[in-house]
């Protein structure tokens, strides 16, 4: 967060007031120099966690914790949960009861889980999970899960996706990783308040950093931070760079492997790409097709092609109206020396062929939006947001060819697919609107409607260097 000095005020609200005498002293005083909020300022970087290294809070215990659903491919008649507890707990059970307003919750079904024994660096962690079919669309159902003898999660209550023709409200987010429970929680906080209504979140990859001994706790605090969506909507993961490990590392046999705590931390319908099966995956939600890729894989696991025919086999036989792929690495990066070529040779192809309505990146930790190739054609809308503490700086390519951009700032997104219209806005932290647009029109011939009143003015980074003198960032 910025110092309050340097907030603008939000629209329509008057600027803090500075007392004359205040006022005078700033004026005697120097300007401060470009890089003032440094550790010269008396200033010192943020850990990663606000859990100090070496804390057992996040242990895995008798209790069950990190309770998500994510979306079966058919997310009306059927969802995904996961859970976590401590040993000594296999096959726990989930119990469904449709939602009602008495607390006499009546008989539930009940739905035994599947359980993975794997190790963290907080010790042996049990990772469940139930696959949920049978349910009905549109319907509010309840359920909790088990821990150990004796313990239950709270009840929670999720939605079921109705079918096509009926409004879908969701949320986009870049990425989190770093700082998770001290600063993605606040976004996470007024996301939820300019979107009330919405069934999903889905979020662009690098949910945590990792690779720092203490990912447990990284995973802990996400956990934490996206707690008000978890509860209440299903929750749609992308595999970021950062979700994944090596094995074999320093060796002439290196390669990168889907990390442990991602692929227990997360069911997915199991309908993924070959060579990609456990990061990627579709799922159909009122009049949209989401396809889920995993960028990682496609460029330094050599699936980019067989994710190319995946996605074209899924897009060529969309029986939605819209389509929406999430990715983590941008098929147009918004930085310097960051182009992925592999994504822009085998995947750009198949979604501009298909006119995809929006592609939802992260990695690059700015804001930024461009249209696809063909000039004048309103679709595909490209976009890069980040959601978390990390920021980085625009390249002068990004700031030539995208619109708008941003630095230096936290977002959220939220979209709503209603009554033929894709309506999109993304806001800051505090809930300012910074970009919004509209798609109409049917799929061959959509037309956007840029939504430019109320959104504040693109920002730039304001500092020289983050905290630890790094000139390449804005803030970390
Ligand atoms: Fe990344």
């Amino acid at each position: 967060m910025q110092a309050l000095t340097r907030d603008r005020a939000p629209a329509g609200r008057a600027a803090p007031r500075i007392g004359t005498s205040i006022l005078l002293a700033c004026l005697l005083l120097p300007a401060p120099p470009a890089t003032w909020g440094t550790a010269a300022g008396g200033r010192t970087p943020e850990p990663n966690t606000l859990v100090p290294a070496g804390d057992t809070r996040y242990a895995p215990a008798r209790y069950p914790d990190r309770i998500i659903a994510t979306p079966a491919s058919d997310p009306a008649r059927g969802m995904l949960v996961s859970w976590r507890t401590g040993p000594g707990v296999h096959a726990p059970l989930l119990e469904l009861v449709l939602a009602g307003d008495s607390p006499d919750t009546g008989v539930p079904r009940r739905i035994a889980a599947t359980t993975r024994v794997y190790a963290t660096e907080h010790g042996v962690a049990h990772a469940h999970q139930a696959r949920v079919a049978g349910l009905e669309p549109d319907t509010l159902y309840g359920f909790r899960v088990q821990g150990a003898s004796g313990w239950w999660s709270p009840w929670r209550q999720l939605r079921t996706a109705g079918g096509p023709g009926d409004a879908l409200d969701f949320l986009y987010f870049g990425d989190t990783q770093n700082k998770n429970a001290s600063h993605s929680t606040r976004v996470v906080l007024q996301a939820l308040r300019h979107a009330p209504r919405a069934r999903l979140a889905l979020f662009t990859g690098d949910q945590v950093s990792g690779g720092d001994g203490e990912d447990d706790s990284e995973w802990g605090e996400w956990f934490d931070a996206v707690a008000a969506l978890s509860s209440t909507m299903l929750v749609a993961p992308v595999a970021g760079n950062h979700e994944y490990d090596k094995a074999f590392e320093d060796t002439p046999r290196e390669r990168r492997v889907l990390g442990t705590h991602w692929r227990h931390a997360h069911a997915l319908p199991g309908n993924g790409a070959p060579g990609a099966e456990a990061s990627s995956y579709w799922f159909d939600m009122h009049d949209v097709r989401f396809v889920v890729l995993d960028g990682t894989s496609a460029l330094e696991l050599g699936t980019a092609r067989s994710q190319a025919d995946w996605l074209d086999a899924l897009l060529r036989g969309n029986p939605r109206s819209w389509s929406v792929v999430a990715i983590h690495q941008p098929m147009f990066s918004p930085r310097r020396d960051r182009d992925n070529a592999l994504l822009q040779q085998h995947l750009l192809p198949v979604i501009e062929r298909h006119r995809v309505d929006l592609v939802l990146q992260g990695h690059d930790h700015v804001y930024a939006r461009r249209p696809g190739l063909v000039p004048g054609r309103a679709t595909p809308q490209y976009v890069v947001s980040v959601a978390g503490a990390k920021q980085y700086r625009l390249s002068e390519r990004a700031r030539a060819e995208m619109a708008p951009v941003a630095e230096d700032t936290q977002l959220f997104q939220v979209v709503r697919v209603a009554d033929g219209e894709l309506r999109y806005e993304a806001r800051t932290a505090t809930g300012r609107l910074y970009d919004a647009f509209s798609l109409v029109g049917d799929g061959s011939d959509r037309r956007i409607v840029e939504h430019v009143e109320g959104r504040i003015p693109q920002r730039r980074c304001g500092r020289a260097a983050t905290l630890k003198g790094r000139t390449d960032r804005c803030w970390e």
